[in-house]
């Protein structure tokens, strides 16, 4: 059930970036947005169609928030594959955008797949008020800027050259910025698109996104390169502090455990109907990729 509305819901998604971009010519920048863009879990689009569905939205207008966080979401890690920041040749089990064409091409892509995030935040198709729609993209634009997503990858930048290592409260700060911002967002784009109260939501990304984010340091040590699409090992390499270095590894696994099942928990308003949000939860802390 929630498995194969996971896939129909990146299914939907995907027809819908490639439909807004092909129009747009066939420019290396234009092909390398579209590369980008593919692939990929489709976990933060989910957030946005399930709480959606769950306040009465429409597939047909959730679809567009949901392809705007997941160009925004690409426009991220094309930038974090970069040379000058993670320096890294796979992604989503290919070449990355500056390996496939050259470090211009990627800077670019991502500038671009940001702004479409906005274009597509604030499309009218979103809903016919237009408060509803300056409200997704003004929080969008704090939950992708200097307080939030670029505040959390400024923070891992500076986590590397530090001397001393970061410590809990320091990389928590540092993963809500990094993750946790576009997946609040996420979670509360169908409140806001309802004008419903989004602080449910809020809680259930909170724990969702620290969850998610000790998961991608789990996967970094316990999982194959060859299933998880882009490099393994690199944060053990380097010596980075992250919720697994500095909890253990069996503590940190609890401790996403204890996240999830808050996370669920503040559903408990939404009764079974929230179920595929539950679902998604517990994937973000079993998954092999
Ligand atoms: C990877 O996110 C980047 C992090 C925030 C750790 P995902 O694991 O959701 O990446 P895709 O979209 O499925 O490739
Ligand atoms: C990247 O975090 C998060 C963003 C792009 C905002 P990571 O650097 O840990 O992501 P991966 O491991 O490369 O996917
Ligand atoms: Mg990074
Ligand atoms: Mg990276
Ligand atoms: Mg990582």
């Amino acid at each position: 059930m929630f498995k194969s509305r996971l896939m129909d819901c990146a299914a939907q998604v995907q027809l819908h970036l490639d439909s807004v971009m092909e129009p747009m010519g066939d420019l290396p920048v234009v092909q390398a947005m579209r590369y980008a863009s593919h692939g990929g879990k489709r976990l933060r689009a989910f957030l946005v169609m399930e709480s959606a569905r769950l306040h009465g939205i429409a597939p047909d207008q959730s679809v567009w928030p949901a392809a705007a966080i997941e160009a925004m979401h690409a426009y991220s890690l094309v930038h974090d594959d970069l040379p000058c920041m993670d320096n890294d040749d796979m992604r989503r089990g290919q070449p990355t955008v500056h390996i496939k064409w050259d470090y211009e091409t990627a800077v670019l892509a991502g500038d671009a797949l940001q702004a479409l995030a906005f274009e597509l935040a604030a499309n009218e198709a979103v809903s016919p008020k237009a408060e509803v729609r300056a409200t997704l993209a003004l929080e969008l634009a704090r939950a992708a800027g200097a307080q939030g997503m670029v505040l959390g990858q400024a923070l891992d930048m500076a986590a590397d050259k530090s001397d001393t290592p970061f410590d809990l409260s320091q990389i928590t700060a540092l993963q809500e910025g990094k993750t946790g911002a576009l997946f609040g967002w996420s979670a509360q784009a169908g409140a806001r698109m309802a004008e419903a109260d989004t602080s449910p939501w809020e809680t259930y990304a909170k724990g969702i996104g620290l969850a998610f984010q000790i998961w991608d340091d789990v996967l970094d040590i316990e999982g194959d390169a060859a299933i998880v699409g882009k490099a393994v090992g690199k944060d053990q390499d380097a010596g980075k502090a992250t919720f697994v270095s500095l909890l253990g590894m069996d503590t940190a696994k609890a401790r996403a455990h204890e996240l999830v099942e808050q996370s669920c928990a503040a559903l408990d308003p939404f009764g079974a109907e929230a179920d595929t949000l539950r679902d998604v939860a517990r994937y973000m802390i079993s998954r092999d990729k």
